[in-house]
């Protein structure tokens, strides 16, 4: 068997999307190894969304000249959201590359390698798919899935906030159909899976208006939760614009599906959320919080949070940091404004000067480390149910796993009490920023069938 070596930058769409490409390789011969040096194949599956990601790439196709000079057999490619940005300017740049695919051609990783073999030059294809349905046929691979598995429900997306690039390099919105859906569910769970993560760039869209049999995101929800074996759903990434009340209410019926939710805000005034073209105000995304946590009283919320978009003024960016504190975050990714080729945003004046930028990112990761650490004190000397996924974590834990908030959480256990797929009951003894650290109560392992946390002290 020939072997490939996988690289994966950026967001967890990527992560699926080299999970699939490993799969399809594996078809066609080859297997994953983790040493460079032994690989016929080197995949690079890549990132655009900032230019500090861009040019992590840039610098890592620099570094590969030499290894083809010592392997001249070895076949290099690219691969996601840089790949489809910049085309033929990458094998132009980086005359070492065998091919770079974009984002929509996954799914052809294997021929486009054949048709390598048969080439002088490298082969680029970046045109999006024209099929009418977005299908991810069923395949059975060498290993079985973790505890914690992905499900593709929706790709692309059409909402074109002024500052992102996805949708120059993901293209159109196309969701599957929701019984090819909980096929590939009820799959997973047949080979070891409890948790299922149902992942597209925007979730909320699923089902707008392609599929043959007209089905609600939440319906999916409640369709997905009925598959016996499913212990746990999660969702990721909502979009504020479309999240529907049936949506909310699924949080209060459906005993398996986690009380945590990725909301990205991006800021908190009304005049710089318009110029981003997010499509609602600071009182509508208040309004949707409100109406979460009074369904669900124990939900916890994560955002990502842009500053420095152009024209923030220093009173905006103050709206932001009040947001984040009326919502009470448990954790959030900030980001500092990076302008993408393409993109509306690109051409607007009144640049925020990078120093202004970096002042802005700190104050407001300060702010996020003194909400998490209070969402932290909500845990400390009560118990939490945990997936664990696998062996270690950070210090001296022998476990880790998630609570069903998205806390991380080291375990110390035994070492041949738990297994990755266990539910265990854990003593939370302390909290360092989005870490808990406590105790298995092994007493307490659970098969574990629907929701039995309950947060202490809150
Ligand atoms: N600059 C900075 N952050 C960005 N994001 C998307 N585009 C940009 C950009 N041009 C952030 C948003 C999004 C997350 C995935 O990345 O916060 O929600
Ligand atoms: Fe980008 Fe906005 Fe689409 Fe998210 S919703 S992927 S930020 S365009």
């Amino acid at each position: 068997m020939k072997q490939v070596y996988l690289q994966t930058f950026g967001c967890q769409m990527n992560v699926a999307d080299t999970d699939r490409m490993e799969l399809l390789l594996f078809h066609s011969g080859y297997r994953r190894t983790p040493r460079q040096e032994e690989a016929d194949l080197i995949l690079v599956n890549t990132c655009s969304i900032r230019e500090k990601a861009e040019h992590k790439i840039m610098s890592l196709l620099g570094s590969f000249k030499p290894l083809k000079k010592t392997n001249p057999d070895l076949m290099l490619g690219l691969t996601g959201c840089l790949a489809q940005q910049e085309g033929d300017r990458l094998v132009k740049k980086f005359p070492w590359l065998d091919f770079v695919l974009g984002p929509d051609t996954v799914e052809r990783i294997a021929t486009a390698i054949d048709r390598v073999k048969t080439r002088s030059r490298p082969l680029v294809w970046t045109e999006f798919d024209t099929e009418k349905d977005y299908s991810i046929p069923a395949l059975d691979g060498p290993r079985a899935p973790g505890p914690s598995a992905f499900v593709n429900i929706i790709k692309g997306c059409d909402k074109f906030c002024s500052f992102c690039i996805v949708p120059l390099t993901r293209g159109r919105e196309k969701s599957r159909e929701a019984e090819e859906i909980y096929a590939e569910a009820r799959q997973l769970v047949s080979r070891g899976a409890r948790e299922i993560i149902l992942l597209g760039q925007n979730v909320n869209a699923y089902g707008k208006r392609d599929l043959r049999r007209p089905t609600a995101f939440h319906e999916l929800l409640y369709g997905v939760a009925a598959i016996p074996g499913v212990e746990r759903l999660r969702f990721t990434t909502s979009h504020p614009r479309d999240f529907t009340p049936p949506t909310v209410r699924a949080y209060r019926d459906l005993g398996v599906l986690a009380n945590h939710l990725h909301l990205p805000v991006q800021c908190g005034g009304d005049r710089v959320l318009q110029a981003m073209r997010r499509g609602y105000t600071v009182a509508e995304y208040l309004r949707l919080v409100d109406d979460l946590k009074s369904a669900v009283p124990d939900i916890a919320l994560s955002t990502d949070i842009i500053v420095g978009f152009p024209g923030e003024t220093d009173a905006e960016f103050r709206e932001t940091l009040r947001l984040m504190e009326r919502v009470g975050y448990a954790s959030s990714y900030a980001f500092a404004y990076s302008p993408r080729p393409g993109t509306p945003a690109q051409d607007l004046p009144d640049t925020v000067p990078d120093a202004v930028k970096k002042e802005r990112l700190q104050a407001v990761l300060e702010l996020q480390k003194r909400l998490t650490a209070q969402n932290a004190g909500k845990y400390v000397g009560g118990e939490v149910r945990v997936l664990i996924e696998g062996r270690g974590g950070r210090g001296d834990a022998d476990f880790k796993g998630r609570n069903e908030h998205y806390w991380m959480v080291h375990v110390g256990a035994a070492a041949d009490t738990l297994k990755p797929g266990d539910f265990v009951t854990v003593e939370v003894q302390e909290a360092a920023g989005h870490v808990l650290k406590g105790v298995a109560n092994c007493e307490n392992r659970q098969a574990g069938v629907g929701r039995s946390q309950s947060i202490p002290n809150s």
